[in-house]
């Protein structure tokens, strides 16, 4: 147990990294491209990580572990819900020390078959008039093998899924066997695999979300699953469906049926939206994915969307414009039992975590809640 002076001297180092982070990371975000700055971010706390007394440094940013915020999903312990969405640390560089700071998964990727170098730059955009965010990345990542290899010696003291996602010059037809692949080359290394079929960025990517070609991606994946399961003699990984939010009510409803019809274990939601709405007109001409707080109402409705149609069968991994605890709260109380940041992390820098996991302590001191599963869907009806 920390003595009070341990615990002074802990909360004095967490200050004095968040200060660090303010002094010099903000004011660089500003000045350097928003890829590059992404880019220093992670390198900047794998560097951290690496230093002498580096991750106790890290660790002392999150907050004690709330029994009330932990849970078991897919048979897999979450020391909380919140965790880092797929984008962020597409090539597993950074797992340990993100896990350091309090998320209790990080979704890595998404990594597809062979590397790719993505969209031409620049290909990502900072909103700041309404901390959101524009990409056109265009998955580019090292490959699978590569993410295998990285990720492979590491330990980590929480969940560590991987997102999956076709190569761009891979035809529709041969989709659902690159995912089967996929699945096998990050079997070992990944705790779930969500299979993305809903980023904008990849010509004919989201119309792989249609009943026929998704039932097809799945039975190719579950496939995969089960065969690599055997020879390793491990359990299948839970598998998840990513989905976009440019989807009318009909449309989700089907991809989330098929999905539990061929075997998903659950449900992504969302990816970034190509419509504008909640920004100003100067950005209407920019290419991508919008990301932050514009989505943040749309992701709310489509979790209750789904949670009212399949929340009974498969749980929901809720993301998209969330900022706070309360954000969190509510997308938890919408149906999501996890939940991903992106896009806040950029913005606020390495305290978030802790700061968001905080606030959801108080929510349930505040309203007496025991559990987060208790409150899963409190809000859906
Ligand atoms: C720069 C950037 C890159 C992203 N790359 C990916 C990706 O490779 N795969 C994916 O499934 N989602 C990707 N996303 C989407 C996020 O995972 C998330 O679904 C979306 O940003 C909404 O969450 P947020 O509002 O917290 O950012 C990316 C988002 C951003 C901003």
């Amino acid at each position: 147990m920390m003595s009070a002076k341990d615990i002074g001297n802990a909360s004095e180092a967490a200050y004095r990294v968040t200060n660090i982070y303010g002094r010099l990371y903000r004011p660089l975000i500003t000045k350097v491209s928003p890829e590059r700055a992404h880019t220093l971010a992670l390198q900047g706390l794998r560097g951290l990580d690496w230093l002498a007394g580096g991750s106790t440094l890290l660790h002392q940013l999150r907050p004690e572990t709330d029994d009330r915020l932990r849970l078991r999903v897919w048979d897999l312990p979450f020391a909380n819900p919140l965790g880092v969405a797929a984008g962020l640390d597409k090539n597993g560089i950074a797992v340990e020390p993100l896990i350091a700071l309090g998320f209790g998964h990080v979704e890595v990727g998404t990594v597809t078959l062979v590397p790719q170098a993505g969209n031409r730059r620049p290909r990502v955009w900072r909103v700041p008039e309404e901390s959101a965010i524009l990409n056109a990345m265009g998955f580019p990542n090292d490959g699978a093998a590569r993410l295998r290899h990285q990720l492979l010696p590491l330990r980590p003291q929480g969940v560590v899924g991987i997102n999956i996602g076709k190569n761009r010059d891979t035809s529709p037809d041969c989709a659902a066997e690159e995912y089967g692949s996929l699945l096998a080359a990050v079997f070992e290394v990944a705790q779930y695999v969500t299979i993305n079929v809903s980023s904008p960025n990849t010509p004919g990517l989201r119309a792989l979300q249609m009943s026929d070609e998704l039932s097809k991606i799945l039975a190719s994946a579950r496939d995969a699953n089960e065969r690599t399961a055997a020879v390793m003699q491990r359990s299948p990984r839970p598998l998840m469906v990513k989905i976009a939010p440019d989807l009318t009510d009909a449309e989700l409803e089907a991809v989330a049926e098929a999905s539990v019809a061929n075997g998903a274990s659950g449900l992504v939601a969302i990816n970034t939206t190509v419509s504008r709405h909640g920004i100003p007109e100067t950005y209407s001409d920019y290419p991508g994915g919008l990301s932050g707080p514009p989505l943040r109402e749309r992701a709310n409705e489509v979790v209750k969307l789904l949670y009212r149609r399949v929340g009974g069968q498969i749980p929901i991994i809720g993301v998209g414009g969330i900022s706070n605890g309360a954000d969190a709260v509510a997308r938890i109380r919408a149906g999501a039992t996890l939940v991903q940041v992106y896009t806040a992390f950029i913005y606020a820098g390495p305290s978030l975590p802790g700061k968001i996991l905080r606030e959801m302590s108080a929510d349930a001191d505040r309203h007496g809640w025991r559990s987060v599963v208790d409150i899963v869907g409190s809000d859906a009806a």
